[in-house]
């Protein structure tokens, strides 16, 4: 069972590296991974999510530079690259640096005049986990540019910088949730997103009774390589559709449970699923939020559960081995809920699970997930954390 731990030690190293590559003592921003209690595939919808920052993230060391130059190592994979902002953009490179060329173009697309900078990453999100590596990633080099260019950016700004950076350079064409919870998460709290108005509210998540418990598949998740932009097609075309009966409908946000099943006979069956669960989604989202404000986690996971089913049988984003994890959760005793997190074809679950059966529950799991695969998952406990931030205390 893994945690994040060592945050100090691990922003001493990076510091050092950082002063022994770049002879400077740079300044350290973080930003987080998430996991989605509920609202998937909603955001692109225009509906609603419920994410939480975890405590795994990516932790930027950088220093300003006066030539307009971005020099930029990954301690991960061990690899550089350069980018040149004065001269023409790459995008599409298909490698991390397209995040980093994104984020600091569309920044300055959006008016702000970047200095250059020496930057040294470092993360403990998995990669393609479906924890949202990418945000996190993109959140941490926004903030830390904007900052070292003595720009102060706002954190709803930021993250749509982050999805503009992801549609443009990197090709998937992703909603706000991810970027928007890792710049804007908020310690012990969930956070209810409407991502049409783009405004939030923190939703506290107690730690007292549950803990929530991430399986990750390790099948690998790729956004701009899956399905995923098939399936934002397939739910533009249901609104199409609708909006011939329902002529104020912009997006499936608009749709209610009635009007659906109402029109729903004028929908091709694909078609049909895709808004079913949407909807449906929207729905289950705002009812468990106010099962968690009420304190009613049995219902909260209830929820959960219904929501993986929708996701598998109507949105069809599920794979083998998520619907396998999530069978086995629904087995053990003590697991409130549990479903696939994130956009899918891989990647991970999210259970809530009772404090007392947690040990039992990653046996149970690690096992069974053996015996049915040749693979070992790799389980985390997570409390909700904060969003993008400096890091200043930890590193003194
Ligand atoms: C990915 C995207 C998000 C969201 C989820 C599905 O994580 O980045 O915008 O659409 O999939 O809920």
């Amino acid at each position: 069972m893994l945690r994040s731990t060592h945050m100090s030690s691990n922003l001493e190293k990076l510091r050092s590296e950082f002063h022994s590559i770049y002879g400077r003592v740079p300044r350290m921003f973080r930003a987080p991974g998430r996991v989605n209690l509920i609202g998937e595939h909603t955001d692109y919808n225009g509906g609603f999510v419920l994410p939480m920052a975890i405590e795994r993230g990516t932790t930027v060391a950088a220093t300003a530079r006066t030539d307009r130059k971005i020099l930029v190592r990954s301690r991960n994979r061990g690899e550089a690259g350069e980018i040149d902002l004065d001269s023409p953009e790459l995008m599409r490179r298909g490698s991390w640096l397209d995040y980093i060329e994104g984020m600091a173009r569309i920044l300055e697309r959006t008016g702000v005049r970047l200095l250059g900078a020496d930057l040294l990453i470092d993360s403990d999100v998995p990669s393609g986990a479906g924890l949202s590596s990418s945000a996190a990633l993109e959140i941490s080099v926004g903030l830390a540019l904007t900052e070292i260019s003595d720009v102060s950016i706002d954190k709803v700004q930021l993250a749509l910088v982050g999805q503009a950076a992801e549609h443009e350079f990197v090709g998937a064409n992703v909603g706000i949730m991810d970027q928007y919870i890792s710049a804007l998460g908020k310690k012990g709290n969930a956070l209810l997103i409407d991502c049409r108005s783009l405004e939030s509210e923190q939703v506290p998540l107690s730690s007292a009774e549950t803990r929530v418990v991430i399986c990750d598949s390790k099948v690998k998740h790729d956004l701009a390589a899956s399905n995923y932009n098939v399936r934002r097609d397939e739910c533009e075309e249901g609104v199409e559709i609708l909006r011939k009966f329902l002529p104020g409908i912009a997006q499936l946000r608009d749709v209610t449970r009635l009007q659906f099943e109402q029109y729903a006979g004028s929908l091709p069956e694909n078609i049909r699923k895709r808004v079913r669960h949407v909807v449906s989604e929207n729905d289950r989202t705002l009812l468990a939020v106010d099962s968690l404000r009420k304190g009613d986690l049995s219902s909260f996971g209830k929820l959960m559960w219904e929501s993986h089913t929708s996701l598998r049988d109507d949105f069809e984003v599920s794979c083998r081995e998520l619907d396998l994890l999530v069978d086995l959760a629904f087995e053990c005793k003590g697991v409130l809920g549990g479903r696939m997190t994130g956009g899918g074809f891989g990647g991970s679950t999210v259970n809530l699970v009772r404090k007392q059966n947690l040990e039992m529950f990653t046996t149970q799991v690690l096992e069974g997930y053996a015996r049915n695969t040749d693979t070992e998952p790799a389980i985390y406990i997570s409390e909700p954390a904060d969003g993008a931030r400096e890091v200043v205390d930890a590193i003194r």
